[in-house]
């Protein structure tokens, strides 16, 4: 179904970055929705019925990143996210509004199993942009949400085996697949969402990019919204959706934003060849992009009901 507009906009293919489609010009069907990974596809397959029945752009992509969250195979993400070094999962999400500017997060919230939609409380009913430990666990009860176990029967059968091998608690962290997800409305809205628990054997406390508004997720009507995944601290560094959005603002593409984003992460002094980020990314005009250092990066598509996972072809180290 075509919803909207059909603006005529221009995908132009660039070099690398499996972002655009390369068609020439083309009608943009609304809503456009784009999501990490490929369980991005159940995420967005589940925004666009929120858009069908008459729901905003924020309401799509809370409920479109909830799918994940409910779903005990996805190790990365709410139920069924793996834990920290003491065992218990710690999960961060955010929402942010590109119609308002405005935003909510919580950050290593325990006991709960949908911190999107406490994010998005935050945002509406408290004062504040971000919520922490025992205090978002408190404004989660406060605002009506009852305790859920969080520990999935597979996450806590991959701790009892990763602890077993690191009885100090002293292995590697592993393991960074956020969903982030970004949708534009036909009425010009744009909304995002992240949603993870982090690093599998994170230290307790550890927050990555995803809750964080600029870092793991930004948006703005007048330009467009970006999500990430990946290295949350490497993300954060570049403060990285922020200037994905902010280069689409001075003119980039939403390809040539992220490649100049991921650009400042793989050249950091003394970077880590092995660092992995990725980000998807919509402009105000339904052009969209994706690219990521590292390999194996999906990301899931949906322009009006057409529904697609495409891999990005990893780019080579520059310079
Ligand atoms: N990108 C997710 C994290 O680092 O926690």
């Amino acid at each position: 179904m075509l919803r909207g507009a059909a603006a005529g906009v221009g995908f132009l293919a660039s070099a690398g970055v499996r972002g655009q489609d390369g068609s020439g010009r083309a009608a943009v069907e609304f809503p456009v929705i784009i999501s990490t990974w490929p369980f991005g596809k159940a995420a967005n397959l589940e925004a666009l019925k929120i858009f069908d029945s008459g729901g905003t752009a924020l309401d799509a992509v809370e409920r479109g990143v909830m799918t994940a969250e409910a779903n005990p195979a996805i190790s990365t993400v709410g139920y069924g996210g793996f834990p920290n070094k003491a065992g218990i999962v710690e999960l961060d999400a955010a929402v942010f509004d590109g119609s308002t500017l405005d935003g909510g997060a919580v950050c290593a919230l325990t006991g709960f199993r949908h911190p999107v939609q406490i994010a998005r409380k935050v945002m509406e009913n408290s004062p504040h942009l971000i919520l922490v430990g025992e205090g978002a666990n408190l404004f989660a009860r406060e605002q009506g949400f009852s305790g859920e176990e969080t520990l999935s029967d597979g996450a806590r059968a991959a701790y009892q085996k990763w602890i077993k091998k690191h009885p100090d608690g002293q292995g590697e962290p592993e393991g960074h697949d956020t969903l982030g997800q970004v949708a534009l409305g036909s009425d010009g809205s744009i909304a995002a969402a992240c949603t993870t628990s982090g690093m599998a054997w994170k230290f307790p406390g550890r927050v990555g990019d995803s809750p964080i508004v600029g870092h793991g997720l930004y948006a703005d009507n007048s330009v467009g919204g970006c999500v990430a995944t990946g290295i949350g601290e490497e993300i954060s560094k570049v403060c990285g959706s922020f200037l994905v959005v902010e280069r689409m603002r001075q003119g980039a593409t939403p390809d040539e934003a992220i490649e100049e984003t991921l650009d400042r992460i793989r050249n950091r002094p003394g970077q880590n060849p092995a660092v992995q980020a990725a980000f998807v990314a919509l402009s105000s005009n339904g052009s969209w992009g994706a690219g990521a250092i590292g390999s194996n990066f999906h990301y899931a598509l949906t322009r009006g009901n057409q529904t697609e996972v495409i891999e990005v072809t990893p780019q080579q180290r520059k310079g």
